[in-house]
């Protein structure tokens, strides 16, 4: 099966969060099953020099898209045994960052554009586009309508994932317009429409051959209008297209054993992982103790991570005796929480502001607490890191996290990390205050970490269950069938 990932970001080119180690980790998992994925995203500057010198130029071409007609190049490199496909384009993507910028819409338009039209001078021809989040959702809109008759696209199928549906990529209806040719009768309820807005997740949802997301239980209440966005009632009248499949993580990348971030390597040595503790507080300025109990957190700085309960219990989770590290970047309320909690308790709290995957990996590794407690979570990859570096998770009971992280039982010592039910910060504290109790009880803790050892978070079930999907919406064709060529 040929299957083409679209994507904003994927490891190891380009990473803002989980969908980057996602859309770098499923493909190799899905190789390996034999399949052929490739892998097409924008070229940002930010790309490593060690990759973007890897990549050949094949083909130029003009991106029309309603009035514009955009230069595009595209760049193909094998990595890590995986093909990528760049996307190249310096006005939209030579910026300092990945996203955040007022013409957003216009330049992941022009992806989406530029990935229909790439079609022709890949040498590849897929069977499923594999869509990831709004950035690519017009890509599934346009294989309905503007390339619904197009030799190269129309036996194509496309599969939408909501790896997020809070970001939905909103604008005016007549700019979309303007971009897409569009008419009016595709900015309908049933169509692009949203709120008086144009929305490229609908095209995603509205016209993806199937839909999924990234744990069973985000599938499910992604349905119900607490976390359904105003989109709850389009995912129940799709709900027979969508299923959740929860995220894997990459074991070869993240493995306390092989971790160059790390000086001590580790498995299941708590002596050995406690190391990485002693050289964590001394690079975040903290006393060194090995029995200190340490809370890392590591995240984008946002509301969905439930910085608002931190905020409600951070003096009362600072009296207790531990060490709080934080790495992140985000929203300016957020950082500057987390500075004045470092600067009030200089011996309790550090924080790192900033995106740094060595510091990620030394946190995960040097702390025995990680704590998560999102308002949401499509799924989470930090929780899966941290149970890989044995370090417990503190979470709430929501989308991913309830999938991944059982609940500890005192009376059967079973569970993996500490839970709380309701968004509220006095659960959180709660939660917390479990698990230090727990901690201070060796054998209870180890016990606790060892759980967690024994869990599965590799992409391979899950890479069954995408392999499943996709060869139910191609039935006529064997495994083995070669590719119909197109004249
Ligand atoms: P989300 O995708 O919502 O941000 P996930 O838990 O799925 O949350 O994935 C976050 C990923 O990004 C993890 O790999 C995490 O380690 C990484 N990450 C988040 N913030 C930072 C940061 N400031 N520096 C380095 N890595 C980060
Ligand atoms: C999103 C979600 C996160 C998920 C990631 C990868 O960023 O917020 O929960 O793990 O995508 O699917």
């Amino acid at each position: 099966m040929n299957i083409l990932f679209a994507a904003s970001e994927a490891v190891p080119l380009a990473k803002t969060g989980g969908l980057a180690d996602v859309a770098g980790a499923l493909p190799k998992a899905l190789n390996k099953l034999g399949s052929d994925v490739r892998v097409i995203l924008p070229k940002y500057e930010q790309i490593p020099d060690v990759f973007s010198s890897k990549f050949e130029r094949i083909a130029e071409f003009t991106v029309s898209f309603g009035w514009r007609n955009q230069y595009c190049g595209l760049l193909k490199a094998e990595i890590d045994g995986t093909v990528y496909y760049l996307i190249d384009n310096e006005f939209y993507f030579k910026r300092g960052g990945l996203y955040g910028y007022g013409d957003d819409p216009e330049r992941f338009v022009f992806f989406c554009f530029a990935v229909a039209e790439c079609a022709q001078y890949m040498g590849f021809r897929p069977d499923i586009v594999h869509c990831h989040d709004w950035q690519t959702g017009l890509i599934p809109f346009l294989l309905k309508t503007r390339y619904a008759y197009d030799p190269l696209w129309r036996s194509v199928k496309s599969v939408f994932t909501i790896h997020n549906l809070q970001y939905q990529g909103l604008f005016g209806i007549d700019l979309m317009k303007e971009f897409t040719g569009a008419g009016d009768e595709c900015f309908t309820a049933d169509s692009l429409e949203f709120n008086g807005a144009a929305s490229c997740m609908k095209g995603g949802l509205v016209y993806g051959d199937k839909l999924t997301t990234v744990s069973a239980s985000y599938a499910r209440e992604i349905q119900s209008p607490y976390y359904g966005e105003q989109l709850d009632g389009l995912l129940r009248y799709r709900s027979g297209d969508l299923t959740g499949i929860v995220n894997g993580i990459d074991e070869n990348s993240f493995d306390p054993m092989n971790d160059g971030s790390l000086h001590t390597p580790y498995r299941n040595s708590l002596p050995r992982k406690r190391r990485n503790k002693l050289d964590l507080q001394a690079e975040f300025g903290l006393p060194q103790s090995q029995q200190i109990p340490v809370i890392g957190i590591v995240s984008r700085l946002v509301e969905q991570k439930g910085f608002d309960l931190i905020a409600a219990i951070l003096n009362d989770l600072l009296q207790e005796e531990i060490q709080l590290i934080v790495l992140g970047a985000g929203d300016r309320k957020y950082e500057e929480m987390f500075q004045r909690a470092a600067r009030e308790f200089p011996h309790k709290a550090a924080i790192w502001l900033g995106y740094s995957d060595r510091i990620a990996r030394r946190i995960y590794a040097g702390s025995d607490m990680f704590a998560m407690p999102s308002k949401f979570e499509p799924c989470g990859l930090s929780q899966l890191i941290a149970l890989r570096y044995r370090t417990v998770p503190i979470v709430r009971e929501t989308g991913g996290l309830k999938d991944t992280v059982q609940p500890y039982n005192a009376f059967t010592g079973e569970g993996t990390g500490f839970t709380f039910a309701n968004y509220n910060a006095h659960e959180f504290l709660d939660g917390v205050r479990r698990a230090l109790a727990v901690y201070e009880k060796e054998e209870e803790w180890k016990q606790i970490v060892s759980n967690g050892a024994k869990q599965d978070y590799s992409w391979t079930s899950s890479a069954k269950a995408y392999l499943k999907l996709y060869s139910d919406m191609i039935p006529h064709r064997k495994e083995t069938e070669p590719c119909p060529v197109i004249l």
